[in-house]
């Protein structure tokens, strides 16, 4: 539990004295992760865990060793998880470029399931399974053209983006799988991310309703998107509202697949918060200036999607509003709607940071990657170091 007094005390352990040692971290709760995992477990649903979200190997080891299960989009996410496991781990690969090399190695490997998202991708497919003389599971992911109703740039679903086969040509996809003989064991629809309400599902079950009668499937991927609470919405739908809705539809329409998600924020979002500090403090005519530690380098969320990360510090000092990372970028600000009392050095948290945080971090302005910290019974275990400057420079020749 992290609580904010005087400091932040996270299971009755009080980080000040990392702080002291180190300027910015992401910290992680473990009780949270496994609170999480619990409420997963309890859905009863065969759940992949959706990697991009956050591939910090320790986390990864956890779900290895609850879950199980995994959604990938590369090559490299697939050799992360290779080497934190100890038992074959169900993976489903998605996305919409995989490579020949990257088909090839999950192909060797007999993988779960290939989600395929074009005519040609299952061409491809289909030679290399020639070729190397094996099979792969393949569902096909369908774009449905629904709106998610959710961010426009993690929205998936609708016609004009580039995922998926389109509806209308399905028939089509019917005919060539009988051709080819490929085995095609479902249908996967990931229509968006950060989904808070479920009138897109509606509309979507009822599409997949048409298709079941049309043609019966062993299983059917929902994809993830179920969306979380960033302290904003505040009657933000409960993961196990949204998905015993969704079981129950699919009862009543007599649709018997087995029912597949690939969540990824829900895991981690908000197990995690991202500790900081105000470096300092101007004031520029009719605007007061905080400039934090962190930056767009650090949580991109901010500058790519307005995404609000709410911001908690001491109650000590000025009260002030408008937070900016370091980066030399006026678009590296925190989207931030209240009045926090900060001083120069006052250490500030950024909630919800576990989720498409650290991932989407980078070394724009030859920063380095910054700390990944866990509390584990009621100690404090580093499961990122902070990134040495050797491997900025490493790649050069
Ligand atoms: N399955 C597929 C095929 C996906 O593309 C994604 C996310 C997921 C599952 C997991 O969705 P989730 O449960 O996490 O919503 N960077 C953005 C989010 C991008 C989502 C990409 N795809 C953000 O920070 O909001």
């Amino acid at each position: 539990m992290i609580e904010f007094k005087n400091t932040i005390v996270v299971n009755k352990i009080n980080i000040k004295s990392i702080f002291k040692k180190v300027n910015s971290f992401y910290l992680y709760d473990y009780k949270k992760i496994f609170y999480h995992i619990y409420i997963i477990n309890k859905l009863n649903l065969y759940c992949f865990f959706s990697i991009k979200s956050n591939d910090n190997l320790y986390l990864l080891k956890i779900i290895n060793n609850t879950i199980n299960k995994f959604d990938i989009v590369s090559i490299g996410e697939l050799k992360k998880i290779i080497l934190i496991s100890k038992k074959k781990p169900y993976i489903i690969f998605s996305g919409s470029g995989k490579t020949t090399l990257e088909l090839i190695f999950s192909i060797k490997l007999n993988i779960f399931c290939i989600n395929v998202e074009s005519f040609q991708e299952i061409f491809k497919i289909y030679y290399i399974m020639n070729i190397l003389k094996k099979n792969i599971n393949m569902m096909i992911r369908i774009n449905p053209n629904i709106d998610a109703k959710t961010h426009e740039k993690i929205t998936t679903g609708k016609k004009k983006n580039k995922f998926g086969i389109l509806i209308s040509s399905i028939k089509n996809f019917f005919i060539m799988s009988k051709i080819l003989k490929i085995n095609i064991i479902g249908y996967d629809f990931h229509i968006g991310s950060q989904i808070d309400n479920l009138s897109p599902i509606k509309k979507l079950l009822h599409l997949i309703y048409i298709l079941y009668k049309f043609k019966k499937f062993q299983y059917l991927d929902l994809g993830g998107g179920i969306g979380v609470n960033y302290y904003k919405t505040k009657n933000i739908i409960k993961i196990k509202n949204f998905y015993n809705i969704i079981k129950h539809s699919l009862k009543k329409k007599k649709i018997n697949s087995k029912l597949l998600i690939e969540i990824g924020r829900y895991f981690f979002c908000n197990t995690c918060v991202l500790v900081s500090k105000i470096n300092y403090i101007k004031y520029n005519v009719n605007i007061s200036i905080c400039i934090t530690s962190i930056g767009m380098n650090d949580i991109l969320r901010p500058s790519l999607y307005n995404s609000y990360h709410k911001i908690e510090s001491y109650n000590l000092g000025k009260t002030l509003t408008n937070f900016f990372g370091p980066i030399c970028e006026s678009s590296d600000k925190f989207i931030n709607n209240n009045n926090i009392k900060v001083k120069t050095n006052s250490l500030i948290i950024l909630h919800s940071s576990g989720s498409y945080c650290k991932v989407l971090s980078n070394n724009y302005n030859s920063k380095n990657k910054i700390f990944e910290i866990i509390v584990y019974k009621n100690k404090l275990k580093i499961i990122f170091n902070l990134e040495k400057f050797k491997n900025l420079i490493n790649n050069y020749e």
